[in-house]
């Protein structure tokens, strides 16, 4: 394929579009994309969260694939994805009864649990672990394809290591079109942001990655949670981790990103002004990412001078665009994204945690 084609994703010749799909029985036209996943093959499918990049997940050289089209360090491990309950027994031993209470309470669905992995998972997989995370999704094409390719799916988000994770087809085409063996269109993720990931340890569920299933959700069920100290934190060098994830570099623009936050919205709206001014006086070009309430106020006040996207107004939506708001931001030139966030409660907690990566933790 040549680079002109990668601009134009629906000429892609192995190229599945269900994004308008109206009737469960055209998910039959899955079973070519599972046959792929079966027999080693890559493919983009659609999940609730965000994109995966999908292999099977038992088949070791089918896995390494996957690192290297992502440029993802091996000591990342790797979710397991899968259709149905049988399927758990053959990944995942020891299982107690609050993991299955959390299981059976968010699945299928948005959330990730840290699991003892059978022989059967290949440490690829784990990333030389002896845990493996695993995850049922809700999104109707990702169980199918699972279902039809009869293997628990290897998926870590779609992105290049280090990018916004994708959301939608468009914002992925041209990193994965040449890597990936076929391309399963389903539209928006209508959650836009990865899983909560959750390891019980002494029968505690700890939060190691926030998400759309909440502390709060967790803690009704288990009567008790832990938020991981790196949630909203910068990890100290050599400071051992429950989840590798948390290491690497996450979800940044190539712009540089500052994030600012108060509780009170006034002087939030009034340090972005004060930014915005600071970086145009240096003769920097800004751009601000804000929620809806602040959009006209700003506009207003710089003149209609500088670029604004519109984050939008529930954490619902805010999330569901993150990803691809980062991705636009890049778009505009800027020297400097100036990144309005939330408060930290429910939801808000998992947009944070992606926030202040994006940001490098850099708060103004
Ligand atoms: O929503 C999602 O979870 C998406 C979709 C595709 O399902 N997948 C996803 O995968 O976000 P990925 O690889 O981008 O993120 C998985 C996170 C990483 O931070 C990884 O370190 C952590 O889960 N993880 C995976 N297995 C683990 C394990 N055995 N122990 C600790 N952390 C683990
Ligand atoms: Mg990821």
């Amino acid at each position: 394929m040549n680079k002109k084609d990668l601009n134009d994703y629906s000429q892609y010749k192995n190229y599945l579009d269900l994004k308008h799909i109206t009737s469960i029985n055209d998910y039959t036209k899955l079973q070519f994309a599972g046959n792929i996943i079966k027999n080693g093959g890559l493919v983009l499918f659609p999940t609730e969260t965000v994109y995966g990049l999908g292999a099977n997940g038992l088949d070791e050289e089918a896995v390494r694939k996957i690192y290297l089209a992502k440029g993802r360090k091996s000591d990342n491990p790797l979710i397991l994805h899968i259709c149905d309950i049988e399927m758990l027994g053959q990944i995942a031993q020891n299982v107690s009864d609050i993991e299955f209470n959390l299981m059976n309470a968010f699945w299928p669905g948005p959330f990730t649990i840290i699991l003892n992995k059978t022989d059967i998972v290949p440490s690829v997989v784990s990333g030389g672990l002896n845990t493996v995370g695993v995850r049922m999704p809700s999104n109707e094409i990702a169980r199918n394809l699972i279902k039809y390719s009869g293997v628990p799916i290897a998926a870590p988000s779609a992105n290049i290591s280090g990018k916004p994770s994708g959301t939608n087809i468009e914002d992925i085409f041209s990193e994965f079109a040449e890597k990936v063996d076929y391309i399963i269109d389903g539209g928006d993720c209508s959650i836009g942001l990865e899983s909560t990931v959750v390891r019980v340890i002494d029968g505690i569920p700890h939060i190691l990655r926030p998400g759309k299933i909440t502390a709060e959700e967790i803690e009704e069920i288990a009567g008790n949670v832990v938020i991981d100290e790196h949630v909203l934190s910068k990890l100290e060098a050599n400071k051992k981790v429950l989840s590798p994830g948390m290491k690497y570099k996450h979800y940044a623009p190539n712009t540089k990103c500052i994030l600012v936050y108060d509780d009170d919205n006034t002087e939030t709206k009034n340090k972005i002004l004060e930014l915005t001014h600071k970086v145009i006086s240096s003769n920097n070009i800004p751009l601000i990412m804000c929620l809806d309430e602040n959009v006209e106020f700003l506009k207003a006040e710089l003149d209609n001078k500088v670029n604004i996207i519109n984050m939008g107004t529930s954490l619902e939506e805010i999330s569901k665009n993150m990803f691809s708001n980062l991705r636009k931001a890049d778009k505009y030139n800027a020297d400097l994204i100036i990144i309005q966030g939330v408060s930290n409660k429910g939801l808000g907690l998992a947009i944070m945690n992606r926030l202040l990566r994006a940001c490098n933790y850099e708060v103004y």
